[in-house]
């Protein structure tokens, strides 16, 4: 059988148990220790001395390649072009965009440099899957290389329509870097569907079925939803069931309703939206003050980038505003947190909540609201408030209660709707979800994605 290589920015032995690792790290790390692998990627670290050869160790069934970035690299690559142009722009915020041109030669510098070091490693019948924005263009540089070796790319996040991908100045020569890759696949059809729109638009590629044909190369292209382990979640939501935090919560809530969100601190999960929208609930239905919390916790990401300090900033003074005008002595309505938990512990706190509110403006995925759903007790489930802009949303509408997030009033409806579901219409939504969850598991998406590579 042939080896797995999988290349991603982020690598789990280093992030794992640091602050929050993000959808990618935790969906990789299940889905390469079941099958076991190879994972090349930064190790987390800024070095002066570039030349450090990269460090190898194992962990199990798991072979790590690392390596450290030299400052220049970071800031070119990681904070510049990948998480100051890719990943705004990814998600709609073409506003918080700043593209340098000498941030994108750093980043296909970095990528060629990743490239290399696979080369010392690869043997001809090694499978390659390469994730995420970081490394769009390794693939290309790869075959510059002359690596033959099948190559697949998985994008997490949103590929946007042509018309906001277009105000990237380098749009062109980065899609056409797409087309080195024997598989690309997305989070949903409409990503997929961005995509060939743009390929055909802007390429001049054909669309065939499952396949961009461009030049002389053929690309298959498909929607690949990122799973969870539904069962695994489940039996970790019950771990900490005696656990101290979680006592913490209980004593705090004194019997209150619990609403909980978990994001990265991040601009595209709407938390302003959110707050405001728990504001617009005390307001419009007064039975609910004094009666439920909404926990907002929020581990602070890429503080080095001015949009998420200004996030930061400004959620600061939001939950501020709020908390001022509606605490009382016995009551805070928003207990906002930058911090993270243990996983075990997340997901008890899911557990013991009635109301999971995920709303992000834009969203590749979501593991949070997946999550959320597997970790609620089947007798007494809590309800999973989702934005219609998660890519979750194209499995999860039937189950969740959509909301639009830049619709205040109507999230705080549907807060009220949510608090006052009665059982049996709670118990039929978590049923039909948690079907959804075990079918399109994580171990479906791995082998979906890498069966299509390898056929
Ligand atoms: P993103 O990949 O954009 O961060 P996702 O919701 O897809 O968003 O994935 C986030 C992952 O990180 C989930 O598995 C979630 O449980 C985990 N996570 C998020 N916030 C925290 C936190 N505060 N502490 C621990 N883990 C977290
Ligand atoms: C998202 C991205 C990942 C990234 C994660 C954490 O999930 O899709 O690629 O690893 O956020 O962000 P960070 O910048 O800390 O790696």
């Amino acid at each position: 059988m042939s080896r797995l290589i999988v290349v991603s920015n982020r690598v789990a032995s280093i992030t794992e148990g640091k602050s929050s690792a993000g959808g990618l790290v935790v969906g990789v790390l299940d889905a390469l220790r079941g099958m076991g692998g190879i994972w090349l990627g930064w190790n987390g670290e800024i070095e002066t001395d570039p030349v450090q050869p990269p460090l190898t160790h194992s962990e199990k069934n798991i072979d790590f390649i690392t390596v450290a970035l030299t400052q220049r690299e970071y800031d070119q690559y990681y904070r510049g072009f990948s998480n100051g142009v890719l990943w705004p722009t990814f998600h709609y915020r073409i506003d918080l965009s700043r593209y340098i041109r000498r941030d994108y030669s750093g980043y296909r510098a970095v990528n060629r440099r990743f490239a290399q070091i696979l080369t010392s490693s690869i043997a001809s019948d090694d499978i390659i899957w390469v994730h995420d924005y970081h490394l769009i263009p390794f693939g290309q540089a790869c075959r510059s290389l002359g690596i033959k070796n099948k190559i697949g790319f998985f994008l997490h996040i949103p590929f946007p329509s042509p018309s906001v991908l277009r105000t990237i100045p380098s749009h062109q020569e980065l899609v056409e870097s797409m087309c080195a890759y024997d598989l690309v696949g997305f989070q949903t059809q409409s990503d997929v569907q961005a995509f060939i729109d743009y390929t055909t638009r802007h390429l001049g590629a054909i669309h065939i079925g499952d396949t961009v044909r461009l030049g002389d190369r053929s690309i298959k292209v498909g929607a690949y939803p990122i799973g969870i382990q539904p069962e695994q979640i489940r039996t970790l939501s019950k771990e900490s069931r005696h656990s101290k935090p979680l006592d913490a919560l209980r004593e705090g809530l004194q019997h209150r309703k619990l609403i909980v969100s978990v994001d990265r601190l991040d601009y595209s999960k709407g938390l302003i939206e959110r707050f405001d929208a728990f504001e617009c609930l005390l307001e419009s239905s007064p039975q609910h003050r004094g009666k439920v919390t909404l926990v907002q916790i929020a581990p602070p990401s890429r503080q080095d980038v001015q949009g998420y300090r200004q996030i930061r900033r400004q959620l600061e003074s939001t939950a501020g505003r709020i908390n001022g005008k509606w605490t009382e002595l016995s009551w805070t309505p928003i207990r906002y947190m930058n911090r993270s938990y243990e996983r075990t512990l997340l997901m008890s706190f899911f557990r013991v909540s009635q109301v999971g509110l995920v709303t992000p403006l834009r969203d590749g995925m979501n593991l949070v609201a997946k999550e959320y759903v597997a970790s609620q007790p089947a007798e007494d489930p809590g309800v999973l408030v989702l934005s219609e802009f998660a890519g979750a949303a194209a499995e999860m509408h039937e189950g969740a209660l959509m909301v639009n997030p830049y619709d205040v009033q109507g999230m705080a409806d549907s807060l009220d709707r949510a608090l006052n579901m009665p059982l049996e219409e709670r118990k039929q939504r978590y049923e039909h979800l948690m079907g959804i969850l075990k079918k399109n598991n994580l171990s479906v998406w791995r082998d979906r994605f890498l069966n299509d590579l390898g056929s």
